[in-house]
């Protein structure tokens, strides 16, 4: 389980000091896929980087069960699998090359790392170009390949950010499949994203981010009820008209 509680992160910058995210509380249980949804800029990323333990909150925490992600680093990171549109693929080595490397980081044991990659090569369709430099595959192939290293330590969260960015309507609808995949499985996830349109199809559980602070959290029906929109879009709007709050704090 995946725990946040009064979540907060600032950055300086100068003299000024940004609010990034701002007293944060969710939960998300496992089979559950939690959709932390906001537009550019809205602290998505700072969230899901405070949770992995690699951004220290400025207070609040994160934990994954019971564990605080600043006080058990390692043991928290190998729970999780993170799949980013920012990540890149090491160029010259194949998808099987980049998966072993990955399995060996992650300390996964000899006996299970060919079982594991053959498992997730098939779930993913790897085979075709499993042996195919990164450098000659489509962006679709090389997204794969990521989702592949997200799952080679068999982590019971996963945190994908921005998973489509870039990708054509099939390339997407792999993403899609692999995460009610994962929901069937019993794992415990969140999806950040801009794309409302997509996000509403797919989630279970919405978190609305604007400006660092969750402006509404619940099921769609549950927020269709609490805004009287129909759609994520429409909420979006409503929030961003409603709100003119500056998150800068000037000392
Ligand atoms: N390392 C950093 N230094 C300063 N400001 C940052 C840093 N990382 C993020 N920010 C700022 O924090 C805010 C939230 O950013 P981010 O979490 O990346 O948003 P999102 O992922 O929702 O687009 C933005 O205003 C961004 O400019
Ligand atoms: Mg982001």
């Amino acid at each position: 389980m995946i725990s946040v509680v009064q979540l907060t992160k600032h950055f300086s910058i100068g003299r000024k000091t940004i609010v990034a995210v701002d007293h944060l509380d969710f939960r998300v249980v496992p089979g559950e896929v939690y959709g932390l949804l906001g537009p550019n800029g809205a602290g998505k990323t700072t969230t899901l980087w405070m949770i992995l333990g690699v951004l220290r909150p400025t207070s609040g925490y994160a934990e994954i069960d019971n564990l605080r992600s600043t006080d058990h680093p390692d043991l928290v990171k190998s729970r999780i699998g993170v799949v980013s549109a920012s990540a890149g693929v090491y160029p010259w080595l194949t998808p099987r090359e980049t998966l072993r490397y990955c399995a060996d980081l992650y300390d996964v044991p000899s006996a299970d790392v060919a079982p594991q990659l053959q498992r997730i090569s098939r779930l993913l369709g790897l085979t075709e170009f499993i042996d195919q430099r990164c450098s000659t595959l489509s962006t679709g192939q090389k997204q794969r390949v990521n989702l592949a290293r997200a799952l080679i330590h068999d982590p019971q969260i996963m945190l994908l950010d921005e998973p489509t960015r870039g990708l054509d309507v099939l390339g997407s609808k792999v993403i899609f499949d692999y995460v009610r995949h994962l929901r069937s499985v019993g794992k415990a996830i969140i999806v950040c994203t801009h794309r409302l349109d997509e996000a509403q199809r797919l989630c279970d559980r919405f978190g609305l981010l604007h400006r660092g602070r969750l402006t509404h959290e619940g099921t769609l029906g549950q927020l269709q009820q609490l805004t009287g929109c129909k759609s994520l879009t429409d909420m979006f709007l409503q929030v961003a008209q409603d709100d003119p709050h500056d998150r800068e704090l000037t000392p």
